[in-house]
């Protein structure tokens, strides 16, 4: 039998616990697919006393996670900038591989992560950062040969399913509490409402598209706190809706990037979707006009995403 590969979790949130629970509930598949067990040796949380209803060693100190020697993969679900940053160059420098859903450390700290990766020869992988459970992370790494034109879509699930809640009759903040309630929204929401999930989610790809490091600062961002109920009642007379568009346009000179507010056909992908489900629609030169669609946001739906990151790392260990 092969040897077990032992994951660390920082993080035991809607991500983590469906990440664990997933660990728990689907072991053979999770063998069969990796070539080795997957076997969860513990998870940091802040507080050790809360309920979660997963079978996992809880602990308060990360470095308890980072300085097990019998860990190889930490997959960090805490979010954030810091302590997320030093907790991935900790867990590189202790030789362990990362892999992450958080979207604003890649998008920052894009050149420090992947330097301290390839100086420690070991994996970063964040195919849950953007978009969670559709493989656009890896689409955008085959796409290396082609030129992108324009990558346009709905990259947050949390500002989507506030536009839908208000066209069927809702209010901004009660939509937005039912976002936070399904386990979509970030833990400040105000990172989904003022397009900061969105920018970081854009620069990524965008990044990942160009092969060089595209800033969250360079993305311009429109708040949603603009959307009045009138603007969403209006252009629905017009058989128009309000998304939460993403859009690159990767001119001749320079690419320009802009999360916001925007109009589009209520019978398009964008307008149709109502919830987390993410729309990314890359036009390019050789490859023509691909479109990913599919559930962006929520713990199962990211746990996917991660879990398949972890097996692409497990398959290449020993
Ligand atoms: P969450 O529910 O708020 O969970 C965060 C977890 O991290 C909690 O378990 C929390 O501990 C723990 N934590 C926070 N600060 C900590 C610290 N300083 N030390 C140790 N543990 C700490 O967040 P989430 O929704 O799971 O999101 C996690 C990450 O996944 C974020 O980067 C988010 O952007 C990304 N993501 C989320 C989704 C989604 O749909 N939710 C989808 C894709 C990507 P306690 O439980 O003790 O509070
Ligand atoms: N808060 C994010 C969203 C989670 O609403 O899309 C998925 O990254």
């Amino acid at each position: 039998m092969s040897r077990p590969v032992r994951v660390g979790l920082l993080g035991l949130g809607t991500v983590g616990g469906a990440v664990a629970k997933a660990m728990g509930e689907r072991a053979k598949r999770l063998e069969a697919s990796a070539g080795h067990p997957l076997e969860l040796a513990g998870a940091c949380v802040r507080d050790a006393t809360k309920p979660r209803g997963v079978d996992a060693r809880l602990v308060t100190d990360a470095f308890e996670i980072l300085d097990d020697e019998s860990i190889q993969i930490v997959v960090e679900v805490i979010g954030g900038h810091r302590p997320a940053l030093d907790l991935h160059l900790a867990a590189f420098e202790r030789g362990k591989h990362v892999v992450t859903a958080n979207k604003e450390v890649v998008a920052k700290e894009w050149r420090v992560l992947h330097e301290a990766a390839r100086s420690a020869k070991r994996e970063l992988r964040f195919e849950a950062a953007v978009a969670a459970a559709v493989p656009v992370v890896a689409a955008a790494r085959a796409l290396g040969a082609v030129r992108p034109r324009i990558l346009s879509g709905l990259v947050n699930g949390t500002t989507t399913y506030i536009c839908s809640r208000i066209e069927a009759g809702a209010g901004f903040d009660e939509a937005l509490r039912e976002a936070q309630a399904k386990g979509y929204a970030e833990a400040d929401p105000s990172a989904d409402v003022d397009g900061w999930d969105a920018a970081y989610k854009l620069s990524i790809l965008v990044s990942l598209l160009e092969g060089r490091w595209f800033r969250p600062e360079q993305v311009s961002r429109t708040s949603l706190r603009s959307l009045t109920v009138d603007a969403v009642r209006e252009a629905a007379s017009r058989d128009r809706r309000i998304r939460y568009l993403a859009v690159a346009d990767f001119g001749e000179r320079a690419t320009k990037a802009r999360v916001g507010p925007e109009e589009v056909s209520s019978s398009s992908l964008e307008g149709q979707a109502s919830g987390p489900t993410n729309v990314v629609r890359i036009e390019t030169d050789l490859a023509g006009t691909l479109t990913f669609m599919g559930p962006g946001a929520g713990g199962d739906a990211t746990a996917s995403a991660i879990l398949g990151d972890v097996i692409q790392i497990a398959r290449g260990l020993r």
